[in-house]
Formats: C-alpha cells, sequence, structure tokens
C-alpha cells in the first residue's frame, strides 16, 4: 500500500479481455482474481507486497524476478505446499497463506 492507503499496484483498467473472475481466500480474507492471473498478480492488485518472511521474522518479501528465479514470492496453499506465486495460476476456491509477520 501506499501511504495514503492505495494499493502499490493494480490491473490496467479499460477494454482488457480477462478470464471469469474466481475468489481466493488469502490469510483468512476473501481475494477477487481473474483466471489466468498468477497468485502473485492477484495478491498484488489485492495490495498485499509481504508474501514471505525472511531469515530474520521482521523481514518480509515480495516479489523480484517475476519469472521464477529468485523464489521470493513463495506462498503456502492448500495442504501447506510452499509455491512460487509468480509461476501459479489461481484457481477457484484457493487458499492462500502468506508468511508475512501479521498472518504468521
Ligand atoms: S518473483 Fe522471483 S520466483 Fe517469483
Amino acid at each position: 500500500m501506499t501511504d495514503d492507503g492505495r494499493p502499490l499496484m493494480k490491473r490496467l483498467p479499460g477494454e482488457v479481455r480477462r478470464g471469469p473472475t474466481v475468489t481466493l481466500t488469502v490469510d483468512g480474507r476473501e481475494v477477487e482474481a481473474y483466471l489466468g492471473e498468477t497468485i502473485a498478480t492477484a495478491l498484488l492488485a489485492a495490495g498485499v507486497v509481504a508474501f514471505r518472511s525472511g531469515d530474520r521474522r521482521s523481514d518480509t518479501r515480495a516479489p523480484y524476478c517475476g519469472m521464477g528465479v529468485c523464489f521470493e514470492c513463495t506462498v503456502s496453499i492448500e495442504g501447506g505446499s510452499r509455491v512460487r506465486a509468480c509461476m501459479t495460476p489461481v484457481r477457484p476456491g484457493l487458499s492462500v497463506r502468506t508468511a508475512a509477520p501479521e498472518s504468521a
């Protein structure tokens, strides 16, 4: 979020072809996304910028490369699997858990 509360990232407005909307749960909060988007896109558009903790619990990490190389974007999905959010597409009903301090 920016200092005035706006999401840091947002989807393009206007005439953009998108898949149907789906709802996922992120740290217990419902987040709307579009089929074909990645978890990272959905989280960033929802204003989530802390995806995981760093080596020190006070550190938070967020997507860096956006192409599956750096592993800075890992999140947990249902069943406890850790996935790269930038490489994993959303699906209806997906439950995502970040490791940001407020959700730990
Ligand atoms: S942002 Fe680098 S692996 Fe996802």
